[in-house]
């Protein structure tokens, strides 16, 4: 009697516990298939398409990146230019005395680490060239990528409207 008894509680509690299981799994699959399943997936299926839709305007933009400087710097404003120049002030004159960095007389159309008893590191006199608008660009950009080594310690302009404008002013005030 007494055996019988646990017994058939062992038994219940395992049915029990079965049960609760069971109800969990179903719960759980219950929450799996809410969203994904049923006519529900049609809007996921919309979404799907509308994000693929997006990143293709997203990749146009990115390859649309080279022009969009030129186009920038073509309306650039010397004037704001002027302003994002305070920001170098600290280390750049445009009055032919160098400071913590080179002066920038005429810097665009200059070539690459030309000026006269400044000690540049093997980072910028390494490199070849002229600082064209669109070198200069990419190099205000992010320095140290651009000249991995530089000791221009400076994170560089990430808005390509700062960057046009500060070139267009240089541009202007170097001659
Ligand atoms: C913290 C000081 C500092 C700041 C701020 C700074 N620079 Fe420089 N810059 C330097 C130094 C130092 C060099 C020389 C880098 C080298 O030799 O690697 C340099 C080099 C340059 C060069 C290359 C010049 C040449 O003769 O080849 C340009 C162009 C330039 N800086 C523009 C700017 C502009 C524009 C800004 C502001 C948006 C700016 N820098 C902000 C320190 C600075």
């Amino acid at each position: 009697m007494f055996d019988t008894m646990t017994l058939t509680k062992a038994g219940g509690a395992l049915c029990g516990s079965l049960l609760i299981l069971l109800l969990g799994n179903w719960a759980a699959e219950g929450l799996y298939h809410t969203g994904p399943s049923g006519h529900v997936a049609e809007g996921e299926l919309a979404q799907a398409y509308a994000i693929e839709v997006a990143e293709a305007g997203g990749g146009e933009e990115a390859a649309e990146e080279g022009p969009a400087f030129a186009e920038v710097f073509a309306a650039a404003d010397p004037a704001a230019g002027e302003r994002v120049f305070g920001k170098c002030k600290a280390c750049h004159k445009i009055d032919g005395t160098n400071g913590v960095g080179p002066h920038l007389d005429g810097v665009v159309g200059r070539d690459i680490a030309s000026v006269e008893g400044f000690a540049y590191s093997d980072a910028l006199s390494g490199l070849e060239g002229t600082w064209t608008p669109e070198t200069m660009e990419a190099f205000l950009a992010n320095p140290k990528g651009y000249a991995p080594g530089t000791k221009m310690t400076f994170a560089g302009l990430p808005k390509v409207a700062d960057r046009a404008n500060v070139i267009a002013y240089l541009a202007a005030a170097g001659g």
